[in-house]
């Protein structure tokens, strides 16, 4: 019989409720005993450990459907990677995690998180060298390499699809543009899928130089005088300072276009998860199962031709671009981004969407 824990850290979205449900209700079936740790790491900073029996009755399935965590993700006023670099404790900090996963006498651990939990996971690994790590990728910003899908992207995008769905009407009857600004950091995925779904007229990323000038014009051509702008929360314009959409505004303002910036904000973190979150979720929950059923550690779960299994999480950091985390000073994480050959970019072009440089 094992005793596995489960964590949740960085910033929530909708699926890790599902996934909760169904790593308890799996190990249960196994004759696992499961915990889970509450607050992400800060969980495993007090004595004892911050922690809680989870079994079905506990994460009941008809709540597996709502965002958030039951576990949360993290508790801002305590210790945690950043504030324990920041202020000089990394070691100390190291020191209590593995202390009090020995205390817990787990036998494995599923950590649930974005770029850059599994990037400090990976840098730290001498935390988890008493137990078998196991890693499954969720972020609404889907900017993880080797993975095709991370829980809560799917609802993210159908949360701006829904949003974006009722700005359109108020936009027709104004006769005026919205200009959308999603978030995903440095990453266009969310902003292009998002756009795609609803039918924005014009889609910016970070990942691709645009032109204002040509964005005004191609606004300006378009026989509908309303529509959507997504704009990603990435991009910057040289020479303009303030937030994406408020600068896009001001330009289409300056240049006659009537329109009005919105920000759907943490709304793309929450909402009832979507049936393919669930699935994935689902799906992702019984792959780290079996991975510790099969001994595997310092693994991540990742989710290619629609078929879930697991990879070395040194593969993982070795895949991504290596980018400085803007929160653990001398800490990388190992992003993913929209890369030249997505076939989205193309079906945008030849739907008229306007998204930037032209490509061939
Ligand atoms: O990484 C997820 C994300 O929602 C980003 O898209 C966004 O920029 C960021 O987190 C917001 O984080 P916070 O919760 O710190 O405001």
């Amino acid at each position: 019989m094992k005793k596995i824990g489960i964590m949740t850290t960085g910033g929530d979205c909708s699926g890790l409720n599902t996934a909760i449900n169904r790593i308890v209700r799996g190990a249960n079936l196994r004759g696992w005993s499961v915990v889970g740790i509450i607050d992400g790491t800060d969980g495993l900073c007090t004595s004892p450990a911050n922690v809680e029996k989870l079994t079905i009755k506990s994460v009941p399935i008809e709540n597996a459907r709502l965002g958030g965590s039951y576990l949360h993700n993290g508790n801002h006023c305590m210790m945690n990677f950043e504030t324990a670099v920041k202020t000089g404790h990394l070691d100390q900090f190291n020191k209590m995690l593995k202390t009090s996963l020995a205390k817990l006498k787990l036998d494995a651990l599923v950590l649930i998180g974005g770029n850059g939990s599994l990037s400090l996971a990976w840098a730290n690994r001498d935390i988890y060298s008493g137990l078998q790590l196991v890693c499954i990728p969720k972020t609404i910003d889907m900017d993880l390499p080797l993975t095709d899908r991370t829980i809560g992207f799917d609802t993210a995008i159908d949360q701006l699809t829904k949003y974006c769905d009722q700005l359109l009407l108020t936009a027709r009857s104004h006769h005026r543009w919205f200009i959308v600004q999603t978030m995903g950091r440095d990453c266009g995925m969310l902003a292009l899928n998002a756009g795609i779904a609803v039918g924005a007229d014009a889609i910016l990323i970070p990942e691709i130089k645009f032109d204002l000038d040509e964005l005004v014009a191609h606004i300006k051509s378009n026989e509908r005088d309303y529509g959507i702008i997504m704009v990603s929360e990435g991009i910057t314009i040289r020479g303009h300072s303030g937030r994406p959409a408020d600068m896009i505004s001001r330009k289409l303002t300056a240049c006659g276009i009537p329109n009005r910036a919105a920000f759907p904000d943490y709304i793309q973190r929450a909402g009832d998860t979507t049936a393919h979150d669930r699935i994935l979720a689902t799906k992702m929950a019984d792959c780290a199962l079996n991975a510790i059923e099969n001994n595997e550690t310092y693994v991540m779960t990742i989710l290619r031709d629609n078929v879930c299994h697991t990879v070395p999480l040194s593969e993982f950091v070795d895949a991504g671009e290596r980018v400085r985390d803007p929160n653990v000073p001398g800490m990388c994480t190992s992003n993913a981004y929209v890369e030249p050959d997505n076939p989205l970019l193309a079906i945008a072009d030849s739907m008229g969407i306007y998204i930037g440089q032209k490509r061939k």
